[in-house]
């Protein structure tokens, strides 16, 4: 029996854009006719901890119900996925998802993947002391326009797992590529697959509460946004002029949130200006909801094989394997 000795860490900089172009844009999309922010502005020090509230909410059901998949339907991905894949988990966060299926998945390698390298060397030092044979690998990096693995990841047997319906905060074309970068990467001389979560179409009533709760926790989340703008652009954004809206698209097959101006107002920033008239929106976030037929359609052309659904007893929920 051979015992680690601790995860090891690796730390990639985001791909992303540099501070000065993150910033243009921002003021970009605030100019547009039509403004936006992009909705990875919802999160942050704060940001993420007002998500993981979300997550526990009365109206939140996707995490509960993929919670639940995930025990329910543990031995079936396991005999879907092969023995002892090298479990690869994207967003990993707490690791508490992967987690659940490590005794029936018996991973021949776990890497966790998460912007924030900080928080995976506190969730995983204690996962290692409750795994002490399996070899764990961290990874800090912003995986969202591409991944990059140290060679240190096994290159066979790996089983990408992508939970929580992130998939649903890209639009079908990114979401596309994504899975087929997903997809280049999986190919070892005994296969390798993908486990993923995505929410599914269901009545307009029970999306609206989930993305509007009562208790106004998805406003705050989403009205922190114009805090996060504030600290990247030096805006001046006043949260309290602002209201939050969330509206689903039936055209579009999703949920869409947005910052409604309370009265007509003005925001600036070193070097710009703009005018909103009451009522006028900025949109954050758009939440896809698929029907899991159009799910796996988008599975096949991003090039997976054997696609294989479970799905919780009301269909709000479906946890996907697809191989290669
Ligand atoms: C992270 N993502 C899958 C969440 C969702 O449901 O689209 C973000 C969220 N936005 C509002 N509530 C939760």
């Amino acid at each position: 029996m051979t015992l680690q000795s601790g995860p090891t860490f690796f730390s990639f900089p985001a791909d992303a854009l540099a501070p000065g172009a993150e910033a243009a844009a921002i003021v970009a999309g605030l100019m547009a006719d039509a403004p936006w922010v992009s909705f990875k502005h919802l999160y942050g020090a704060l940001g993420s901890r007002l998500f993981d509230a979300i997550t526990e909410l009365p109206e939140y059901y996707p995490t509960r119900t993929e919670k639940a998949l995930l025990l329910a339907c543990r031995d079936s991905v396991a005999r879907a996925a092969g023995p002892a894949p090298a479990l690869i988990d994207l967003g990993a966060g707490n690791c508490e998802k992967a987690r659940s299926l490590f005794a029936a998945l018996r991973p021949s390698q776990y890497v966790a993947v998460d912007i924030s390298v900080d928080y995976l060397r506190q969730s995983m030092s204690q996962l290692q002391r409750e795994f002490p044979q399996m070899e764990m690998l961290g990874i800090g990096a912003d995986f969202s326009s591409g991944l990059r693995l140290p060679d240190a990841v096994s290159r066979d047997k790996r089983l990408f797992f992508y939970p929580g319906s992130s998939i649903g905060n890209f639009t079908p074309e990114q979401a596309l590529a994504f899975l087929a970068g997903i997809r280049a990467q999986c190919a070892g001389p005994h296969g390798g697959g993908l486990l993923i979560g995505v929410d599914l179409l269901k009545s307009e009533t029970l999306l609206q509460t989930a993305y509007d709760d009562a208790l106004g926790v998805t406003a705050a989340f989403n009205l922190n946004l114009l805090n996060n703008v504030n600290a990247l652009i030096g805006s001046d954004f006043a949260v309290r002029d602002w209201r939050h809206r969330a509206q689903f698209n039936t055209a579009a097959s999703r949920i869409e949130m947005h910052l409604e101006a309370r009265h007509d107002l003005s925001v600036r920033w070193p070097g710009g200006t703009r005018a909103f008239r009451q009522g006028q929106r900025i949109h954050t976030e758009n939440s896809y909801k698929y029907a899991l037929t159009d799910f796996k359609t988008l599975l096949a052309r991003a090039g997976f094989d054997r696609i294989q659904a479970w799905t919780d007893a009301n269909d709000w929920f479906a946890l996907c394997h697809a191989a290669i």
